[in-house]
């Protein structure tokens, strides 16, 4: 709409995946989130009549399962529009369908405009790490183990800036989701996506999910040598994992990037005097709800159920996609699952963006849950800073549901039955697949493969202010430490405002540290007059500067910005007129999201300045004028004025290419575009 045209430039689709809270189970949740919700469904839907977008409605499922139900496809290059003439997926966690043998490189909304409008869209080209896999997994280990274990060895930065590639005879085996769930979890680790060659187990997953026509051209390319690396392809680095030597891992708490073998954890949880007290089970997410997930765990509450034994914590189950409920309903694995307790939720996103309702909430005693999400920073999934949560298999996390304990290792310990036997489970095996092939469900769900416009169809909408912007900045704060896109603008009850720019741009930065202080949520405002007080939170000193019309820069620490794509993570700062960020790193989705909204994003070209500038300093830009012109060098140097009127410079640098230099003159990508098409 902004950008004035009456169709969009490639076929596209629109899921509403975020919105469903997850209360008591998916039929309620569903309704209730329907008519809560209505105003942004109702925008959407109408949104996509009027331009010819797939709609997706509430209760479909998750974007990233869809679309490996039904878009990608071995070999595509997913995003690019002028290769592909997809602009269906955003969000960081699109590698997802790398599980099919295609580069699915995750963006964020704003990026996804580019595709919309047909513009073209850029990426520094990545490096590209092969991941050398050999050996097989067995017992309790799975795909999710292996991303687990590659997560601890690389860290949340560690694929920054590189595609991962695995390669080796341990790729064959693994089912197409089962990659699909590690190439899921490569975005936690900054890879810009992951990728495998096509094999036989994608050629079935493709037959059963109806894609025979698909298939066969794959085949017919991979008989050609293609759709796999090149004869002798070298890479800029190799690792060597040897999946024969893996366990299960537990990645956490607050990072998914700490990894610690299941035989340790034990011990760990000891050492840092955590209670040994499980509160909540988590499966499924876009991450880990596939077949072959379901029926493992289907597997182990047969086994926990034959012996007498229930779920002894609440355990919540959201299924990707209708397909897959349905196919878990047909083939007895709900019934299974409720027989000992747990609570299937609606298809959609529900707990692992904060959408999650807990009734047991207990404030600072918390507690502990395991989930198999991909994500667990602090509040991510309750909303309670204090939970202390973990990353693990569903396999791994189902156990644990019946154990009731942190410490448990279904590996080694029993659990007592009331009649004084032990109880010990025998690793599951799972299905790949459907015998019976996928049920399709409600089928009112599937949208009609890419509408015809209906251009008579009158939306809401919400025209966008233009900014002005100057070099003579007042800087808001600086933040320490960790601070992800849910610290900068948080999920869950949020979520309902993601139409309303103003509501939701109260919960800015609310849960980051202020590196002056140590406190969270909390700014300075040096220009305070006498009737308010100089400390406040962090979005209403953002607003006083606003009214004050004081653009502000604000300097963070390394990779700001990991975690999810969320555009509202730019949005709101550029709202409260946020002109430049300085970093000592940023995370690559997040980087482009600034400056789609006309931000400034600069690197600290000497990382210990970072400690040198603070709130209320004024920052003045030198070489800004001539990047805008067009002939700029990537230094921009900051004259910074601090409040005993001393001042220094710092050297930062730009990574703005000429055309995203057009977008900061223009005051936002969008703004640009339109000026093209007007
Ligand atoms: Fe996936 Fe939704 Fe979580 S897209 S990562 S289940 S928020």
């Amino acid at each position: 709409m902004s950008a004035g045209l009456s169709r969009c430039a490639v076929p596209t689709s629109i899921h509403c995946d975020h919105l469903i809270q997850a209360v008591d189970g998916a039929s309620s949740d569903l309704q209730r989130s329907i008519v809560s919700n209505k105003e942004v469904f109702d925008f959407l839907e109408s949104a996509a009549r009027k331009y010819g977008i797939e709609f997706w409605k509430p209760g479909s499922g998750i974007i990233h399962q869809i679309v490996l139900e039904n878009y990608a496809a071995p070999g595509m290059l997913m995003y690019l529009p002028f290769l592909t003439a997809f602009a269906r997926t955003k969000y960081s966690h699109t590698p997802n369908a790398g599980g099919l043998g295609l580069l699915a490189i995750g963006v964020g909304g704003a990026d996804a405009v580019d595709a919309m409008t047909g513009t073209p869209w850029e990426l520094k080209a990545p490096h590209v790490v092969g991941i050398h896999l050999t050996g097989q997994l067995s017992g309790w280990a799975t795909p999710k183990d292996l991303i687990l274990h590659l997560a601890g060895k690389l860290t949340v930065r560690g694929g920054t800036g590189r595609i991962l590639e695995y390669f080796g005879p341990g790729v064959t085996a693994q089912s197409c989701t089962g990659l699909a769930t590690v190439a899921n979890m490569g975005a936690e680790v900054g890879a810009t996506t992951s990728t495998f060659p096509y094999t036989k187990n994608m050629c079935a997953y493709l037959h059963a999910t109806g894609r025979g026509a698909v298939a066969r051209a794959a085949d017919a390319a991979a008989e050609k040598g293609l759709l796999s690396a090149d004869e002798g392809a070298e890479y800029d680095e190799v690792i060597e994992i040897n999946l024969s030597d893996l366990e299960p891992m537990i990645n956490g708490p607050f990072t998914p990037d700490l990894a610690t073998p299941l035989s340790k954890f034990g011990a760990l949880v000891q050492e840092s005097g955590w209670k040994d007290e499980l509160s909540a089970s988590l499966i499924g997410s876009c991450t880990n709800s596939s077949y072959e997930d379901l029926t493992r765990v289907a597997e182990i509450a047969k086994q926990a159920q034959s012996a007498g034994l229930a779920t002894k914590v609440p355990f919540l189950c959201t299924p990707g996609s209708e397909q897959i409920r349905a196919t878990m309903e047909r083939d007895g694995i709900t019934s299974t699952l409720q027989d000992v307790g747990v609570v299937v939720l609606a298809n959609a996103c529900g707990p692992c963006i904060g959408q999650w309702k807990r009734e047991d909430s207990k404030g600072e005693e918390n507690g502990t849950y395991y989930s198999n999400n991909k994500i667990n920073f602090k509040s991510r999934n309750d909303g309670n800073r204090y939970t202390m949560n973990f990353l693990a298999s569903p396999t791994i996390v189902t156990a644990m549901a019946f154990s009731g304990k942190l410490t448990f290792n279904p590996m080694t310990d029993t659990i007592s039955l009331p009649n004084g036997q032990l109880f010990k489970f025998t690793p599951p095996s799972g299905q790949d697949l459907p015998t019976k092939g996928f049920a399709m469900g409600n089928t009112d769900y599937y949208p009609s493969p890419v509408p015809e416009p209906q251009p008579g169809t009158q939306p809401f909408w919400t025209p966008e202010s233009k900014g002005t912007r100057t070099s003579t900045l007042k800087v808001l704060m600086r933040v320490r430490g960790k601070c992800t896109t849910d610290h900068i603008s948080a999920a869950g009850p949020w979520l309902k405002y993601k139409g309303h720019l103003t509501n939701i741009s109260e919960n800015l930065l609310m849960t980051a540290i202020n590196d002056e202080g140590g406190d969270m949520n909390v700014a300075f405002d040096h220009d305070h007059d006498s009737s308010q007080s100089r400390s406040d939170t962090i979005p209403n000193v953002a607003k006083r500067l606003k009214a004050r019309n004081q653009p502000w820069a604000l300097i963070v620490d390394e990779n700001y910005g990991e975690g999810s794509a969320r555009e509202h993570a730019a949005l709101q700062p550029r709202f409260y007129g946020c002109a430049v960020i300085v970093a000592r790193s940023f995370a690559r989705i997040h980087e482009a999201n600034l400056k789609k909204q006309g931000i400034l994003p600069l690197w600290f070209i000497d990382k210990a300045d970072y400690s040198r500038i603070g709130s209320g300093d004024v920052v003045e830009t030198f070489g800004l004028g001539d990047l805008v012109n067009g002939n700029g060098e990537e230094v921009v140097k900051l004259r910074v004025t601090n409040s005993r009127g001393e001042f220094f410079e710092i050297l930062t640098r730009h990574t703005m290419s000429s055309d995203q230099v057009k977008w900061l003159k223009a005051g936002s990508a969008l703004n640009f575009i339109r000026s093209q098409i007007a």
